[in-house]
């Protein structure tokens, strides 16, 4: 008797010891450098220490396309992707093909996150992502010109127009040609709905649905706030700003070639890393209202961390998205990358605010953001995003005014919505 049970305890310390059969997890994450490289470290941790394997691969640049290459995977059950980081406007079109982790993250993992967020990766109570970073845009602006030419931080977009402009101006008259007054994201594509949004939303134009899907996008506020908008590309934004995608604002930005930027916080990193040319040089405030009657609008972005319902290694795969959501990594991140935590308690954390001054204020701006209407329009949402960002794009290229281009699209969302029945 004794002898079995010394002979039961000895198989059972060697079970504890023995490490579980060491996995190979996949993770798509990141594209600009160092978010990727932030990842990959934060992976390669993981794998270290719990004795498996990862491979990260690059994301594809623009979110629109993510989502076309998941839905695709997902469509076809292809198990060579694990872990997805998925955008804020995802969960509830891809939620099929995502496990869903409410049984399998430990209630106060889930709890520690901004409820708000957990609430939109909950789809029909099934949790299908963890929240990694949140997002809003902010206004970046040349602290040091405006001190020299002593302009206040905007607060409308008319006063963000005239300020750009005299600056360009001015630099210009001192030999700087290339300089230009305002660059944002102007290419065809999710990130110009999200653009096109902040600044309808700032003039009171309200965010494409209602709360009730009903289509409220044709209003003379977001006719005025397009038509602001193009009046900018050529003049105190350049030609091509209707190309621009978040990285070539940073880069033109980066480079000294314009005054105010529209851009995502991950921006601030870069410009304030070792050997940047505008390190100390730059300032981050909330983007400005409309105008008067308007409000001070950011779009509210970020990106979850899910695993595929075809991965071969779900045990692992959850380990590792539940490392990478920790507050550990979410702090590293957010210290290194400027990527903004979506664990309440980080924004008081003394490192993660002095590497972040501005992270203060985007408290504010992330409570009071718009959230694209992808809950409303469900999987319909690319089909409306489209549509919205091909209005805002040919207005910004002058192919047709925005009060017609805004009916057209209006009554194309009808039909959507009709086919559909969001
Ligand atoms: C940022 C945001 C994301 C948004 C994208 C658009 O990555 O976090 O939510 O869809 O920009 O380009």
């Amino acid at each position: 008797m004794r002898w079995l049970l010394q002979a039961a305890g000895t198989a059972m310390a060697l079970t504890l010891a023995a490490p579980a059969m060491a996995a190979s997890v996949t993770i798509v994450c990141g594209y600009q450098e160092l978010e990727l490289r932030l990842c990959r470290e934060g992976a390669e941790r993981w794998a270290k220490e719990s004795g498996n394997q990862v491979v990260v691969q690059a994301a594809l640049e623009r979110s629109d396309e993510r989502y076309f290459q998941y839905l695709d995977l997902l469509a076809r059950g292809d198990d060579s992707v694990d872990v997805l980081q998925i955008d804020v406007i995802w969960p509830s079109a891809l939620a099929d093909g995502l496990v869903d982790l409410s049984a399998l993250v430990p209630p106060e993992e889930q709890q520690r996150h901004l409820p708000a967020i957990v609430a939109n990766n909950t789809i029909g109570g099934r949790l299908v992502a963890l929240p990694w970073f949140t997002d809003a845009g902010m206004l970046f602006y040349r602290k040091d010109l405006l001190e020299q030419h002593d302009i206040p931080v905007p607060q409308t977009y008319g006063e963000l127009a005239d300020a750009a402009l005299a600056i360009q101006t001015a630099e210009r008259a001192a030999g700087r040609p290339d300089v230009w007054g305002y660059v944002f994201q102007g290419q065809a594509y999710e990130g110009l709905t999200c653009n096109a949004l902040e600044w309808i939303s700032a003039f009171g134009g309200g965010r494409i649905l209602s709360e009730d899907g009903a289509i409220t996008i044709d209003s003379p506020a977001a006719v005025l706030a397009l038509s602001t908008a193009a009046s900018w590309v050529g003049s105190i934004a350049p030609v091509n700003v209707t190309q621009f995608e978040e990285e070539d604002a940073r880069i033109t930005f980066a480079r000294g070639n314009a005054v105010f930027m529209r851009n995502w916080p991950y921006a601030w990193a870069v410009l304030q890393a070792e050997g940047s040319p505008m390190k100390g040089k730059v300032g981050v405030a909330p983007l400005p209202q409309g105008g008067s009657h308007g409000q001070h609008s950011a779009t509210l972005g970020g990106w979850q961390l899910a695993v595929s319902k075809y991965s071969k290694n779900q045990a692992a795969a959850i380990e590792l998205v539940r490392f990478l959501a920790s507050p550990e990594e979410q702090k590293r991140r957010a210290v290194a990358g400027a990527f903004a935590p979506t664990i309440e308690a980080l924004y008081q954390d003394p490192e993660v605010l002095a590497a972040n001054p501005f992270f203060a204020e985007l408290g504010k701006v992330l409570q009071a953001a718009v959230a694209r209407p992808s809950a409303e329009a469900g999987a319909q949402y690319a089909q409306l995003s489209t549509q919205f960002w091909e209005t805002a794009h040919a207005t910004l290229a002058g192919y047709g005014t925005a009060r017609d281009n805004l009916a057209t699209l209006a009554g194309r969302l009808e039909t959507l919505r009709l086919r559909s029945g969001w």
